[in-house]
């Protein structure tokens, strides 16, 4: 049966309907297409991938070549989630037209939106790819790719300060033209006051159920990050380490012990066939020892 694509149009009617989005990061092509079978509505091709997928210790080592494989590989796979590209660090930090161009890749190459980080400071590259047709969604709270500025990976909005301070953020991204926010490691009264500032769709990380939908990083909820960050909002589904592990173990214990192949994995031959080149096979090793 054809997939009915969500749209921006979508997620907003899922808001009025107080339907919870179910936003998922994928990085590769089987990931999104098991989530997009799982009928996630969201799929973000987040710079998490730095972490998740290459081993780097944080998000910003990460640029637009390797975004650009992964939201290919991701969009690709996706009949029906909508896929947001996340700009890397420093793709659209230097000016509008970086931002414009670089989310344009991403568009190009499939994606149907793009994020990037910050409040009012980066309200001028929303309205600027908003302008060029390009959804934009704002990521607000904790924000990685600033971890020097807010001094590691720290729960943001934990004062009525700081909470009005997101929220005013918020309005900013929804006047520059945000077709939504996220939300990332804050609590969830914040959240909820973040939501109640603006009309369009707030999506939460980390940030408790008064929101609009829940991302979270695949690699978290399958048991299948390696690395020592374990944030307190992680819930496993699964154990994919110990999955990935065992089979790699038993698969070289098995061509040690011989056991693998077995008859059942080799390709079949006619046996008059498989005569014929086993004796030229052995006259050939005859002829070598003599
Ligand atoms: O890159 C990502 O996966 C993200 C989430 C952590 C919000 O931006």
């Amino acid at each position: 049966m054809a997939q009915t694509k969500v749209t921006v149009r979508t997620l907003a009617a899922m808001k009025d309907r107080r339907e919870p989005v179910v936003f998922l990061t994928a990085y590769d092509y089987p990931t999104a297409t098991f989530a997009d079978r799982a009928a996630a509505d969201m799929l973000l091709v987040g710079d998490s991938a730095a972490m998740t997928m290459l081993g780097y210790a944080t998000t910003l080592e990460i640029g637009m070549g390797e975004m650009l494989v992964f939201a290919k590989a991701v969009c690709r796979a996706a009949k029906r989630a909508l896929v947001v590209g996340d700009l890397p660090f420093l793709s659209y930090q230097p000016s509008d037209a970086a931002a414009v161009r670089n989310a344009g890749r991403f568009i190009k190459v499939g994606c149907d939106a793009v994020k990037c980080e910050g409040g009012a400071r980066i309200a001028s590259r929303v309205r600027a790819m908003t302008d060029a047709g390009i959804a934009a969604m704002g990521h607000l709270g904790l924000t990685p790719q600033s971890i020097g500025p807010l001094g590691g990976y720290r729960v943001q909005g934990k004062s009525l300060a700081a909470a009005e301070a997101l929220a005013q953020d918020a309005v900013r991204l929804e006047e520059a033209g945000a077709f939504a926010i996220l939300i990332e490691a804050v609590p969830a009264e914040t959240a909820a006051l973040v939501r109640s500032a603006v009309r369009v769709p707030v999506y939460g990380i980390g940030s408790g159920p008064h929101v609009d939908g829940q991302l979270v990083i695949s690699h978290d909820i399958l048991g299948s990050f390696v690395g020592d960050i374990k944030p307190r909002f992680v819930k496993r589904y699964a154990h994919l380490d110990r999955v990935m592990e065992d089979a790699f173990r038993n698969y070289a214990a098995e061509v040690r012990s011989h056991a693998f192949p077995a008859p059942e994995h080799e390709y079949p031959i006619d046996p008059i066939q498989e005569s014929a080149i086993r004796k030229q096979r052995l006259a050939a090793a005859t002829r070598e020892a003599s």
